[in-house]
């Protein structure tokens, strides 16, 4: 059997984790992986269904997240974690207990500038935050703090999600967590 890790996807809202983290999720199929992947809005709509987008119910959804991602890949699959987490101190606590059980934690951001999330506005919800609609929207009028070391930086503003997904896939392999294809 392979062994499992937790692959943590950190960035804005619009900047690619979903995109990545479903061509990724394919990828380690084909590849015949055993994969799970927590994406946030899937997660908000039942384990942690009901919290806000405080930073204390940020903290208890991330928590939630890292707490299965940990549980998932100490089991030997591949834990995906598509959310926001824009708390370095949280995302540190995942990593450390995902660590503590001998389970490697690579953390992805996928960084993106903040005009090109406007003029893409997916979701319609950057345009509602600048309009003042929506309290609290994660780097319009709330914080993201970037990761000061992440283990991989994507930027889909300046390359293509193949590219991206080429360059995660390359990094897993140079660490031993996949075998090369
Ligand atoms: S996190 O901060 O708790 O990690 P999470 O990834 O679960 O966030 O949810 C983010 C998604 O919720 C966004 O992609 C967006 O679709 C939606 N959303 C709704 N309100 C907000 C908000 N105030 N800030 C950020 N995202 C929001």
């Amino acid at each position: 059997m392979h062994q499992g890790f937790t692959l943590w996807f950190t960035g804005l809202s619009g900047a690619g984790k979903s995109t990545l983290t479903t061509l990724l999720h394919e990828e380690f199929k084909r590849r015949g992986y055993k994969v799970e992947v927590l994406d946030g809005d899937v997660v908000r709509t039942n384990l942690s269904k009901g919290l806000s987008f405080s930073k204390d119910d940020r903290d208890v959804n991330v928590r939630r997240i890292g707490f299965v991602c940990d549980l998932l890949s100490r089991n030997g699959v591949i834990a995906i974690s598509a959310a926001i987490s824009p708390y370095e101190s949280v995302r540190q606590e995942c990593r450390a207990l995902v660590e503590s059980h001998g389970t490697a934690f690579v953390e992805v951001y996928a960084r993106c500038s903040l005009d090109e999330l406007v003029r893409r506005d997916v979701k319609g919800l950057y345009k509602k935050a600048l309009a003042g609609e929506i309290e609290h929207f994660t780097g319009v009028s709330d914080p993201y703090e970037e990761p000061a070391n992440p283990d991989v930086l994507v930027e889909s503003d300046k390359e293509t999600p193949e590219t991206s997904v080429h360059r995660i896939l390359a990094h897993l392999e140079e660490r031993g967590l996949i075998d090369r294809a």
